[in-house]
């Protein structure tokens, strides 16, 4: 595994394996690496011949100063996590490979970037929508590995691919969570031991929720429900509990017709949690 800091170095590589034909997956990361971003390298390891994961802080996509200074950066770690997946290069580009001095691009996607944490944390879609493009287009990547997780970013950037005819395919994989049902991230380090404890109540409830809805209750009085359940069970401040359609995000409010999701993101102990959850019975309705 080659690791790589200048954008130069690296088109130069993509440009030969692409010459002989081979097809390059990557995977955009922030560091701090769990089993949730490994299950994107073994899923781009099963797709491509040529493999890069990335690894950069983006500074644009965090609207509050004190949460980008507190960002784990444990690079060393990172290269030994990544170290038997046979990847390629780890590209690790600095601020001024990213954003040199001029810089004056920013990429805004209307629409699915509105509302959950679009509203709730301003400017942060603008942040990644124009950070992935660049990643894309330094690493001509033939396909890209998002998780679930983060399912509004993963529609944001199918959208702005579809939107700049950017020549890559986006693969959507699923959340990957801790044995008692927390969704993997590297957040839920900072939680303390009582609120770990907790957390997972938060993903219990959030199926409980998706079940009720499954089982015909309408969204709104199935997520005023969630919301009394996860002030009792000793969460903060809910910025959201929503259900949204798949794809373009629709808010539901009633019973849904097409697939769709629970969203919530809640703070725990000085920590924001974020979790989705599939309408279970819906799945065949996504199919039809
Ligand atoms: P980061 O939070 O490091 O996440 C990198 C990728 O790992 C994202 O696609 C995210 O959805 C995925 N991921 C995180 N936790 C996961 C889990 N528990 N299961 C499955 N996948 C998981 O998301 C970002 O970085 C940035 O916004 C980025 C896209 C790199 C742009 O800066």
């Amino acid at each position: 595994m080659k690791i790589i800091r200048d954008k130069a170095e690296l088109r130069k590589l993509v440009r030969d394996w692409h010459r002989t034909g081979e097809r390059i997956g990557v995977v955009p990361t922030m560091g701090a690496l769990h089993a949730g971003h490994l299950s994107l390298v073994d899923a781009a390891n099963g797709r491509a011949e040529r493999v890069i994961v990335t690894l950069f802080v983006n500074p644009k996509q965090f609207n509050n100063p004190e949460d980008l200074d507190k960002y784990p950066r444990t690079e060393e770690d990172d290269a030994k996590k990544l170290a038997p997946y046979g990847i390629d290069v780890l590209y690790v580009p600095g601020p001024e490979q990213m954003y040199p001095d001029g810089f004056s691009t920013n990429i805004s996607v209307a629409g699915v970037s509105e509302g959950l944490c679009g509203a709730a944390r301003p400017g942060h879609f603008d942040g990644v929508a124009t950070v992935v493009t660049k990643l894309l287009l330094q690493t001509g990547a033939d396909f890209a590995f998002f998780g679930e997780k983060d399912y509004q970013q993963l529609q944001v950037v199918k959208r702005l691919v579809a939107d700049l005819d950017i020549d890559v395919e986006i693969i959507g994989c699923p959340t990957v969570r801790e044995k008692d049902g927390l969704a993997m991230s590297s957040r839920n380090l900072r939680l303390g031991d009582g609120a770990r404890a907790e957390a997972p109540v938060l993903q219990e409830e959030m199926q409980r929720a998706a079940d009720a809805i499954a089982g015909g209750t309408p969204a709104a009085e199935a997520m005023a429900a969630l919301r009394s359940a996860l002030e009792a069970a000793g969460f903060g401040e809910v910025d959201y509990a929503e259900v949204r359609r798949d794809g373009d995000l629709a808010l539901v409010e009633g019973q849904p017709d097409s697939a769709a999701r629970v969203f919530v993101a809640v703070w725990l102990d000085g920590v924001r949690l974020i979790d989705n959850v599939e309408i279970g019975d819906l799945r065949s309705l996504a199919a039809e």
